[in-house]
């Protein structure tokens, strides 16, 4: 995140371009950019990020043209000034209802009030921006059922109650078990897993069902952030620090003070950042970017990554030391396909997750599609089969099951694979049909598996090699016929 505030000023009138040029100078980290007509400042609205607006009454053009009403709607967090005339003060403080502005000018102003307004109006959004996630936090914090085991038939009730690990397989019961010993204690928690897997969920599982539930646990994804950004997310700055600070910043690590931050892709830090969050770990101290003061802050750490820090580590690109500190406790949630038995259970927690955002009925998903499920390798792991429901939720006719008309291209023409028991169960009605539709599904199974090189099937079966071509012919096994 860039620390340069962006504000737009929309004026055909040279004395509040005046003033706004003068009050809001590059050096002290304002861009600004000024466009004459609503038309100008929607174009640019849709281009840029802009962190506040400052608007001239616009009394002709029409709603749906009126960049300060249509900032309001498409742009909510940026922050809105309006200024207009003594004369037309009814219009313009409708217009400033209308449009939530966080203050108006009264024509004429000055630079110093410009200043001034502005500067307030971006601490007030800053401190709208912190109360919101506190707000989350605490709203989360409600929910302590996030590590129930099964969904148990129904998922209503509670705040939160979509917020929770759903799984079915002894792998994850394990995994969670360990995991709740790693929530009562105070160490750090490295979770590893592949992406999807539910990482950044279990972090907050451990957070909620930690002695740190009732404060804030606040995340930080490390991944494509400068070194000077990430800083200041995690230990703040203070105003005038660099050019661009107009006003103090409160890092994660203060605003998590007594809870948790999840530092989420910990493997893409910097060298140079790794020393830092090592000192951190090591003395819990936090220095803002441009301060001399020495903070201290108790946070626990849970950090995340989808590549093995171990190996980074034999490759000398991830601290040993840190790599210590981090892994109070290793958790590594295994990928999907390795917990075939989560599948339905995620599968239904995820219908009637979706179904009750769109206000369905939908029964659940019949046999054929959990069967299909369940041979999809899914790459993506559980955030990809979460789509796949949402979106055959959509498409399935209120009342009914999801069928396999509903499922996906790819998931529907993945092979079947071979799971064993039922489906290896030979058709046919008498015995001797069974039993020789089993010797052809060998058969077909072992030629594949060698290539078509008859002599190491015919020596691996037993047979002669003239004995396992007659049953070739026999059972018009051809190769690339697809009969596995
Ligand atoms: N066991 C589970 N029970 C219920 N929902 C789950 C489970 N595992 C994952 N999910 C859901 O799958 C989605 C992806 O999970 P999450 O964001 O935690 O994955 P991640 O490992 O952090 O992924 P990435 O590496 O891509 O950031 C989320 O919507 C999450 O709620
Ligand atoms: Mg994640």
């Amino acid at each position: 995140m860039s620390n340069i505030q962006t504000i737009l000023v929309k004026s055909d009138d040279s004395e509040v371009v005046q003033a706004a040029s003068q009050a809001l100078s590059e050096v002290e980290g304002f861009r600004v950019i000024f466009c004459e007509n609503d038309q100008c400042a929607l174009r640019r609205l849709d281009e840029i990020d802009v962190n506040l607006i400052l608007c001239d009454l616009s009394s002709s053009v029409s709603e749906k043209e009126n960049a300060l009403i249509r900032s309001r709607l498409a742009h909510a967090s940026c922050a809105r000034i309006i200024a207009f005339e003594r004369d037309a003060m009814d219009e313009g403080l409708a217009m400033f209802e209308r449009t939530a502005s966080f203050m108006y000018l009264i024509k004429p102003f000055d630079a110093e009030q410009v200043r001034i307004v502005v500067k307030r109006a971006l601490e007030h959004t800053e401190l709208a921006r912190r109360h919101r996630i506190l707000s989350r936090e605490l709203k989360l914090s409600l929910d302590d059922d996030i590590f129930e085991r099964d969904p148990g038939g129904s998922v209503s009730g509670g705040i939160s109650q979509f917020e929770r690990m759903v799984y079915a397989s002894p792998r994850m019961a394990e995994l969670v078990a360990e995991a709740k010993i790693a929530a009562r204690t105070n160490m750090p928690v490295l979770i590893q897993g592949a992406t999807g897997t539910g990482k950044e969920l279990l972090a907050r599982a451990i957070h909620f069902n930690s002695p740190r539930m009732n404060s804030p646990m606040h995340s930080q994804n490390c991944g494509g952030l400068a070194d000077d950004a990430l800083h200041s997310e995690l230990f703040g700055h203070v105003r005038g620090g660099f050019p661009g600070a107009i006003a103090d910043r409160l890092g994660l690590f203060r605003a998590a003070d007594g809870g948790t931050v999840f530092l989420d892709e910990v493997s893409e830090i910097s060298p140079q950042f790794q020393v830092a969050l090592l000192r951190f770990l090591q003395e819990g101290e936090v220095k803002p970017l441009g301060s001399d003061k020495v903070l201290h802050s108790d946070v626990r750490i849970i950090s995340a990554s989808n590549k093995s820090l171990e190996k980074l580590v034999e490759q000398g690109r991830f601290r040993r030391d840190l790599y210590y500190r981090l892994r109070g406790f290793l958790l590594e949630i295994p990928p999907l396909t390795d917990r075939p038995e989560d599948i339905p259970v995620l599968t239904q927690f995820f219908v009637e997750k979706y179904a009750g955002v769109v206000g369905r009925r939908v029964l659940g998903v019949t046999s054929d599609v959990l069967k299909q499920l369940e041979n999809y390798p899914f790459p993506g792991n559980v955030r990809e089969l979460e789509t796949e429901v949402q979106r055959m939720v959509a498409v399935a006719e209120q009342g009914g099951y999801i069928a396999l008309r509903h499922l996906s291209e790819k998931i529907r023409q993945a092979p079947a694979a071979d799971k064993g028991g039922e489906a290896w169960f030979p058709q046919g009605a008498t015995l001797k049909d069974k039993v020789e539709n089993l010797e052809k599904t060998i058969l077909a199974r072992e030629l594949s598996e060698h290539h078509w090189n008859q002599s190491r099937v015919a020596e691996k079966l037993g047979l002669s090699r003239v004995g396992l071509a007659n049953k070739i012919k026999r059972y018009g096994l051809r190769r690339d016929a697809g009969h596995v």
